[in-house]
């Protein structure tokens, strides 16, 4: 994929929703002969970094993909460190309270202990009525699993008798999904080099745009969000139709 080499502005046409795939901590630490728990700590504040950037410049809604339903297989050690960068990043709320950025997790945060789903849980209801950039962080997140989620409650509903078989539409699992409320992703952004989705919100980047860099997450910086941008910027969109 071809980028201008540095990117100093940001296009007119911004996507309302962007998703990023935070990858390369590993290789990134690897290069520096420095153990893998520091690449997630330099892409802990990478995310920071963008975040920051991305409400700055009118993002509406941003999800960061910080651990999959197959992380688990990685050793306790890195899964116990990338937690570790949650409950961090959770104790500090200045992180999203001086950013009037509005917090939502999403995927099965049961699995976490009771501290990290109580802060959890307060992050949400503090920054319910902030007017920033929405952000959602993906843990303990898979887009298959979500969408089971959804097929369960839908059958329950018809079940109970709320919901009739007919009337089950692209709607009513939207509206069963973590993200319900939120509008679709436009772009999503993955680095490091890698050109996979991973199980990252299946459903909601039906009709995204995908962009790929060879920059490890925890080197992206506000000029590779703006070469996405513009890169996305100068996409022709068509969702399915003639333009
Ligand atoms: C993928 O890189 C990255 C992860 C599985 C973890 C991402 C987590 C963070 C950036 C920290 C999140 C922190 C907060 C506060 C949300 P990789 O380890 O697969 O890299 P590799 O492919 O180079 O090995």
């Amino acid at each position: 994929m071809f980028f201008a080499k540095r990117r100093d502005s940001v296009p007119e046409v911004l996507p309302t929703h962007i998703g990023i795939i935070m990858d390369g901590n590993g290789r990134w630490a690897k290069k520096r002969g420095l153990p893998r728990f520091a690449g997630h700590k330099a892409g802990a504040d990478a995310f920071k970094r963008t975040v920051r950037y991305c409400n700055r410049i009118g993002i509406r809604y941003l999800t960061v993909y910080a651990f999959s339903t197959e992380n688990w297989a990685r050793p306790k050690k890195e899964v116990d460190a990338i937690i570790e960068l949650l409950r961090d990043y959770l104790r500090d709320a200045e992180n999203y309270k001086k950013e009037n950025v509005r917090v939502r997790f999403i995927g099965d945060i049961s699995v976490f202990d009771e501290e990290i789903q109580r802060r959890i849980a307060e992050s949400e209801q503090e920054s319910e009525d902030f007017t920033g950039l929405r952000l959602n962080i993906a843990v303990n997140y898979g887009g298959k699993a979500e969408i089971v989620r959804a097929v369960r409650e839908i059958v329950r509903d018809v079940e109970n008798g709320s919901l009739l078989p007919d009337a089950i539409d692209e709607e009513a699992v939207d509206s069963r999904l973590y993200t319900r409320g939120q509008p679709p992703v436009d772009l999503v952004i993955r680095p490091s080099g890698e050109y996979r989705l991973s199980n990252f919100m299946i459903w909601q980047t039906a009709y995204a745009e995908f962009v790929f860099m060879d920059v490890l997450w925890p080197d992206f910086s506000p000029h590779d969000m703006n070469r996405a941008l513009w890169e996305y910027a100068g996409r022709n969109r068509r969702f399915g139709g003639v333009k």
